[in-house]
């Protein structure tokens, strides 16, 4: 993979490109007039992450191009701050100062929502094994430049680490976090939004496993929260209570610290 920049880049386009190259140790190269498939030639490389004044965008022939973008975060903002609820935030039962941990966290729009959620005096953790989306949405949420407050300070107050959630939790004390979130990959795509397709040629598509249910449970202080697709059985394989399931595409279900509903 190597780093370039877009055609006749700014000052700041370039310093970017200069963090990122640094941030992933690849090599930079200066984009010239070259188009990107004459630097895929030139340096035998099919993974270019080339950055422009929108920000960073991971191209490689052959897939989906994967940039970092809140997704849905933007108008779930607006309505939470129009008083509405999210019913992510409604099944996680998410307070001001929460310690959280969104354990699979992608793009991050969940944790961004989390993030709003908990507050300034609150803490979200986004944990993401896959290094190159790991990066690119930490990145994407220290650059993307929004209009709304609530939005940008929300994005500032996830913190990324890149790892398996598994080695993360096993790591932790018991009852240290208040909320555990999943959201692993699921075969069908209701999570319609181009975000999630985009992202998924990048992922880690693991199921999800027992051992780390069970290590969520020690490490939560008040419950562990799992959302899958209408077709996934994955709440009845691990004990989980549905949360209002009905006619939704997507379901959500919990399980509460010590095993109770
Ligand atoms: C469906 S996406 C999550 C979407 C996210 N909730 C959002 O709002 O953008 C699942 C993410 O979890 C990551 N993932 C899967 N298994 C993981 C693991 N064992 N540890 C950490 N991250 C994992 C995948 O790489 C993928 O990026």
């Amino acid at each position: 993979m190597i780093v370039t920049t877009s055609l006749e880049p700014s000052a700041e386009t370039v310093q970017h490109a200069e963090e990122l190259s640094e941030s992933f140790r690849l090599p930079l190269i200066e984009r010239r007039d070259y188009s990107l498939h004459e630097l895929r030639k030139k340096y035998a490389q099919n993974e270019i992450l080339i950055v422009s004044s929108a920000g960073a965008r991971l191209e490689a022939e052959g897939k989906k191009p994967f940039f970092f973008h809140p997704n849905t975060a933007a108008f779930r903002i607006k309505r939470l701050e129009r008083g509405d609820t999210d019913t992510m935030l409604a099944v996680c039962q998410i307070q001001p100062g929460d310690q959280v941990l969104d354990a699979t966290m992608g793009l991050g729009a969940d944790a961004i929502i989390l993030a709003y959620g908990v507050g300034a005096k609150g803490r979200v953790i986004g944990i993401e094994s896959e290094r190159i989306i790991g990066l690119l949405v930490e990145d994407g949420l220290r650059h993307w430049s929004t209009d709304s407050a609530a939005l940008h300070d929300a994005m500032q107050r996830v913190e990324v680490r890149v790892a398996n959630h598994f080695d993360v939790l096993k790591s932790m004390p018991a009852d240290s976090i208040d909320v555990i979130y999943f959201d692993p990959m699921f075969e069908e795509t209701v999570q319609s939004s181009v975000g999630i397709a985009g992202i998924r040629e990048w992922a880690n598509n693991h199921a999800l496993k027992e051992e780390t249910i069970a290590e969520a449970l020690r490490v939560a202080r008040r419950r562990v929260v799992l959302k899958e697709g209408k077709a996934g059985g994955l709440y009845r394989q691990f004990g989980f209570t549905p949360y209002r399931t009905r006619g939704k595409q997507v379901v959500y279900s919990y399980k509460e610290k010590g095993g109770g509903e």
